[in-house]
């Protein structure tokens, strides 16, 4: 039996989960945990979201989106388990030990960090620990894989040497986990071409209603090669985008119609618009039924956290007696 767990920040300003985080975190991990052979933990990153979102109702709102999304892909919480990272303290008491175990420049050095420190007006504390707190999701759990995008990869090697130098000095304590990436995802473009992402504020939110979406879609950056003139899918981010979802014969035509000219961003935008409405119906039902049942969303979390914490405790309870705490 191996153990994958992964977690999604509730980051966004208006409870966004965006096609990066399904391409590259939700996909893969529910089908992932449809392996009887896995048992999933599943969680809401929402101590995480701390580093930028202030807002407590926004991060409440947020928490319900998140989770709605993992629930409309088809995530199965009796199986599983899907909790609230806010919901299961330990995690705050581990992330302190392991504070002390982080090396100073190897948290300075960090992509993640020195990424948002140059983006973001408030650069905290938070911020810079990032990495310790998530290294401790993963090992609070003896998580076996952690399927992420391919920008999370640096903060599992974080993991893993955190975890290897405590092992080393204390003997086995903690399960090293191994990241799981999908290369073909690698990382979905933004809407201007950098990776999309909550703090660049350049992401499709599939589950918007079908207006505002099509708004965002229309928004996409493209060049000014005018309609007549034949245009370079390999450099369009619409055409980026509909390759990820779209089927050989879809992505074939699209290209074709980029070729051959008489063909404007505006008609792939509106291509890519039907496609992900077409693509996505199911789940996009299911989110606005879920979203309008929020107790249904608790009752779940509220099962998820007693759960997470039977398996918290005894790894923690390990790590205290290996650090004199006991
Ligand atoms: P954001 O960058 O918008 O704050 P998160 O950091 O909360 O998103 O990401 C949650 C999960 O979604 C992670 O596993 C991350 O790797 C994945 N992910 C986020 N953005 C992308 C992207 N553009 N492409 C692929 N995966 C992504
Ligand atoms: N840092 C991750 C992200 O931004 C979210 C996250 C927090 C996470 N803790 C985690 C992912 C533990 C995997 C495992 O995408």
């Amino acid at each position: 039996m191996a153990r994958i767990l992964t977690g999604i920040q509730s980051s966004g300003m208006h409870g966004e989960v965006h096609l990066g985080n399904i391409l590259g975190a939700i996909i893969p991990g529910v089908e992932l945990s449809h392996d009887p052979k896995n048992e999933a933990l599943f969680f809401i990153a929402d101590l995480h979201s701390l580093t930028t979102v202030k807002d407590a109702a926004i991060r409440k709102q947020n928490v319900y989106a998140v989770a709605a999304a993992w629930l409309a892909f088809g995530f199965n919480t009796d199986k599983n388990t899907f909790y609230r990272q806010s919901d299961v303290t330990e995690v705050c008491e581990l992330t302190w030990y392991l504070d002390c175990f982080a090396p100073y420049p190897m948290l300075a050095n960090a992509h993640s960090f020195k990424d948002k420190s140059d983006n973001l007006s408030d650069v905290n504390a938070g911020l810079f620990n990032y990495p310790v707190l998530m290294a401790c999701d993963i090992l609070l759990y003896d998580a076996n894989f952690v399927p992420v995008g391919k920008d999370q990869k640096q903060h599992l090697e974080i993991t893993r040497d955190i975890a290897s130098s405590f092992n080393h000095q204390y003997g086995e304590t903690f399960v090293l986990p191994e990241p799981h990436i999908d290369e073909r995802v690698m990382v979905v473009p933004g809407t201007d071409g950098r990776k999309m992402s909550k703090t660049y504020n350049n992401y499709i939110n599939i589950f918007l209603q079908d207006k505002q979406l099509r708004k965002v879609i229309m928004g996409i950056e493209t060049d000014s090669t005018p309609l007549e003139e034949p245009k370079n899918p390999d450099s369009c981010n619409v055409f980026a985008l509909y390759s990820l979802l779209g089927s050989e014969d879809q992505i074939a035509e699209m290209r074709a119609n980029y070729e051959g000219g008489n063909y404007g961003y505006g008609h792939a935008k509106q291509a890519l618009f039907e496609l992900i409405l077409d693509k996505f119906k199911v789940q996009r039902e299911k989110y606005w039924e879920l979203m309008e049942n929020k107790e249904l969303i608790d009752e779940k979390l509220a099962m998820g956290a007693e759960k997470a914490r039977k398996i918290a405790r005894p790894v923690l309870k390990r790590v205290r007696e290996k650090l004199g705490y006991n």
